[in-house]
């Protein structure tokens, strides 16, 4: 069974390095590897806005860049009541480095929810396409 708590442990501890100074919304994220190492990401915006980067795809590259392959769970902190979930773009990218893993949702005080990628991302465009 997963430990969802040492990923949304992670999600929480990395948060904290967030950059967020436009929109002020600091997001944290962990990603384990099927290794069983966890990555953490945090959301790095800037002033263009558009080259701002989500905490999802900070944790997932940085897997990435590592060496890893093949991913079993995310976790995605924020501070709301209402849970944050991925956006379209990293949704996209959990799909295609990720496949369908569980996707938990959290708050500070830890609120979860657990969502399937096939669920959040239902019909979605893959190598499986062409
Ligand atoms: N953000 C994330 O990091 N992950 C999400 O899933 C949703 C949005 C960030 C991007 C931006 O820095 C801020 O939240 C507001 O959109």
């Amino acid at each position: 069974m997963f430990d969802h708590d040492q990923l949304l442990t992670i999600a929480k501890q990395t948060r904290e390095n967030a950059h967020a100074p436009y929109s002020n919304f600091r997001v944290g994220a962990a990603v384990r590897a099927t290794s069983g190492r966890i990555f953490g990401g945090c959301n790095v915006e800037n002033a263009t806005y558009g080259l701002t980067l989500c905490a999802e795809r900070i944790a997932i590259f940085k897997a990435l860049s590592e060496g890893e392959r093949g991913f079993d769970a995310i976790t995605v902190v924020t501070d709301t009541d209402t849970l944050t979930p991925p956006c379209g773009a990293c949704r996209q990218l959990i799909w295609e480095f990720c496949g369908d893993i569980p996707v938990t949702l959290a708050n500070l005080t830890n609120k979860t929810e657990t969502i399937q990628m096939r669920d959040l991302f239902p019909k979605p465009f893959d190598s499986t396409n062409f």
